[in-house]
């Protein structure tokens, strides 16, 4: 698009912003998620598939339970924050569409990304402490979930202290955590190397479609 006024100065392109946050009220919530996704497992009937993998099966936020209210809201509060940091100062409607997780030795997902989703995001309920295996390379990041560019290549030229040295973005989730990115974002879920079970709840956040939303490129 054509500037109409030239701006004088720098110009920031192509934003890739995402949410951090550390839910209030996550240590009273999370024993309830704990319980209630353990228990989803073990009445899951799709035999070979399991809560991840079925994950298009049903929707966790059409639950009606006290915690996954608590969740539903800080997630809505969050889109509708991210609109507005994002300068998109009209009425936006939408859905969220969820799923539990439970990773457990071994288990990791691949990179991807969520397509027919305008974002999405992940709710950290329960995250193992160290690893169970013997020896690995001194490099593994268990349990970590990494984001990466999407310009693919940004870093190629990348030099010292320029801000495309990091072609990924590395977090150690801890319980309470939830995050949420553009749904383009390619990531990476690093295996989990504990017997202990690595718990958390993923969401896309879907439009309602409108022509509203078409936006002005002539
Ligand atoms: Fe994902």
């Amino acid at each position: 698009m054509t500037q109409e006024v030239l701006r004088d100065g720098f110009v920031t392109l192509w934003p890739t912003i995402m949410v951090q946050r550390l839910l209030p009220g996550h240590e009273a919530n999370n024993p309830m998620f704990i319980e209630h996704i353990e228990a989803m497992e073990r009445q899951h009937e799709h035999g070979s598939k399991d809560l991840t993998t079925d994950f298009m099966s049903a929707n966790y936020f059409e639950l009606d339970l006290p915690h996954v209210g608590w969740l539903r809201n800080h997630i809505n509060q969050t889109v509708q924050t991210y609109f507005r940091e994002m300068g998109m100062n009209y009425e936006i409607r939408w859905v969220i569409q969820g799923w539990a997780n439970i990773n457990r030795l071994g288990d990791y997902h691949e990179p991807h990304n969520h397509p027919r989703s305008y974002l999405s995001g992940t709710y950290y309920v329960k995250m193992p402490r160290g690893t169970d295996t013997e020896s690995n390379r001194s490099d593994v990041r268990p349990n970590c979930i990494t984001f990466f560019d999407p310009r693919a290549t940004a870093n190629m030229t990348a030099i010292r202290d320029d801000p495309y040295v990091a072609y990924e973005h590395t977090v150690q989730p801890r319980p309470g955590l939830m995050m949420m990115w553009p749904s383009f974002v390619n990531h990476f879920v690093h295996p989990n190397l504990s017997k202990d079970t690595r718990i958390s709840v993923s969401f896309n956040i879907v439009l309602h479609w409108s022509d509203s939303y078409l936006p002005d490129t002539a």
